[in-house]
């Protein structure tokens, strides 16, 4: 192999990983296969993305790939199907590691071309008292997995036994996912340090004339500079009116003098650690008063949000701490009309802030993990990782409310959102993604 700058996730640490993974599966085999390349038009290709689940337990980083987790075959517990060396094949897509490196890298018991799935699957699944395989997601893999467990059930009633169910590897997985150890929360500051490194640059080239789109170039040019494979979403980059379209990857106007910069925009790292970073800035270095009262607003809900976080508090207590102080000073501001209590109990606020406060944040942006179970909200514990991005979006867009004031022309066009990434600790937070500055008094020059 070349040098190259794509991970190796410690072999320790995946073992361990896998360790807990099955300990948790009891009886039940687990099925997880790799993500397959997407087409992107034609006969071209999007640049490879590993499955999350199937990166998290295996750290191989190939497509056509399948994992097998068997906890009643402690022998071959962890199997790999991968794709084999070809020296045809890598001379046009690169380098594979083939059967060979599945063992000798990555742990794999034992390892097989993927062209064998079909033919041994069978084998490897007998015996187990569940299939853990998540349905619906794998069209590929399903039917071999549910041709494999409808054989057991056909031979039941001579061969004595068959997987009970299909359940969902899911919960089991996602739950290990959401806590992050040690070192997935150094790879997070790193995410961190580079997404608000790039928001720092940004800031600094931002001017009048410039178009979004150049703003853009600067922050992905040092995600990748710095190492990491790229964005890890499509970079938002909105002047004006556009950072009210909350999706808004277009980007492609120009800066306005007297208008704000919503960027939201984070790294994806070598090991598909991500950040998610927005901050809101003038474009021309003086917020109009109207811009900098909302602006101090949004500010104080994330911050009175992020000081929310902490063990045992829950993403929705994060969440209506932001509301309730937004609602508060448009209150003040004129923007809305009525009590407190009122407005948030008839979400009367949603016309001018729409979405929740924040997401899970690791491996995925919008990490995997559950944020309630059943009728309770699920508590925060040290090692999870949650965005917190409050904002308000003045426009016409949405319909006001029944009973709520008209908005005067003045607040129109200002879209303000400002997001960090939040780690919970023993007795409070550490905050990611605090070197992107977000204080007015430096936004302004
Ligand atoms: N950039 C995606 C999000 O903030 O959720
Ligand atoms: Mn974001
Ligand atoms: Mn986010």
């Amino acid at each position: 192999m070349p040098p190259t700058l794509s991970p190796a996730v410690d072999a320790a640490v995946l073992a361990d990983r896998r360790d807990r993974f099955l300990h948790q599966l009891g009886g039940a085999a687990a099925v997880i296969p790799a993500a397959p390349l997407v087409t992107h038009h034609a006969d071209v290709e999007h640049a490879f993305r590993q499955n999350s689940d199937f990166w998290y337990l295996t750290g191989f980083d190939e497509p056509g790939a399948v994992a097998l987790f068997l906890p009643h075959r402690p022998e071959t517990r962890f199997v790999l199907f991968v794709q084999p060396r070809d020296p045809e094949a890598e001379v046009w897509n690169g380098f594979r590691w083939g059967c060979e490196g599945a063992v000798e890298r990555f742990g794999a018991c034992v390892a097989h071309p993927l062209a064998e799935l079909a033919e041994r699957l069978p084998g490897y699944l007998e015996g187990a008292e569940g299939i853990a395989f998540r349905i619906g997601r794998h069209p590929e893999v399903e039917p071999l997995v549910l041709r494999a467990w409808a054989r057991q059930l056909d031979r039941a009633p001579r061969s004595g036994h068959a997987a009970l169910g299909l359940v969902a590897p899911c919960p089991i997985l996602h739950r290990l996912r959401l806590c992050k150890t040690p070192e997935e929360l150094e790879r997070m500051r790193e995410a961190g340090r580079i997404s608000a490194e790039a928001h720092e640059l940004a800031r600094q080239v931002a001017r009048p004339g410039l178009s979004e789109r150049q703003v853009q170039a600067v922050i992905e040019q040092h995600f990748l500079e710095q190492g990491a494979r790229g964005p890890a979403y499509g970079s938002i980059v909105a002047g004006g009116d556009n950072a009210c379209i909350l999706h808004y990857t277009a980007n492609d106007a120009l800066l306005r003098d007297g208008d704000l910069l919503l960027i939201d925009a984070g790294c994806s790292l070598a090991d598909y650690y991500n950040g998610d970073i927005t901050r809101t800035f003038p474009v021309n270095g003086r917020f109009s008063s109207e811009q900098r009262a909302l602006y101090e607003l949004v500010l104080a809900a994330q911050e009175a949000a992020v000081a929310a976080v902490c063990p045992d508090a829950t993403a929705e207590q994060v969440h209506d701490t932001a509301v309730r102080v937004l609602v508060e000073g448009l209150l003040e501001l004129g923007l809305l009309r009525g009590s407190v209590e009122e407005v948030i109990e008839q979400r009367a606020f949603r016309h001018l802030y729409m979405h929740r406060t924040g997401h899970w944040l690791g491996l995925d942006v919008h990490d995997v993990g559950a944020y309630r179970l059943g009728e309770h909200p699920v508590a925060l514990q040290p090692g999870m990782v949650l965005t917190v991005e409050p904002g308000l979006y003045v426009s016409d867009r949405l319909p006001v409310p029944e009973g709520q004031p008209e908005i005067e022309e003045r607040w129109k066009g200002i879209g303000i959102r400002i997001e960090d990434d939040v780690a919970v600790t023993d007795h409070g937070h550490e905050n990611l993604t605090a070197a992107a500055l977000k204080a007015p008094a430096a936004l302004e020059r």
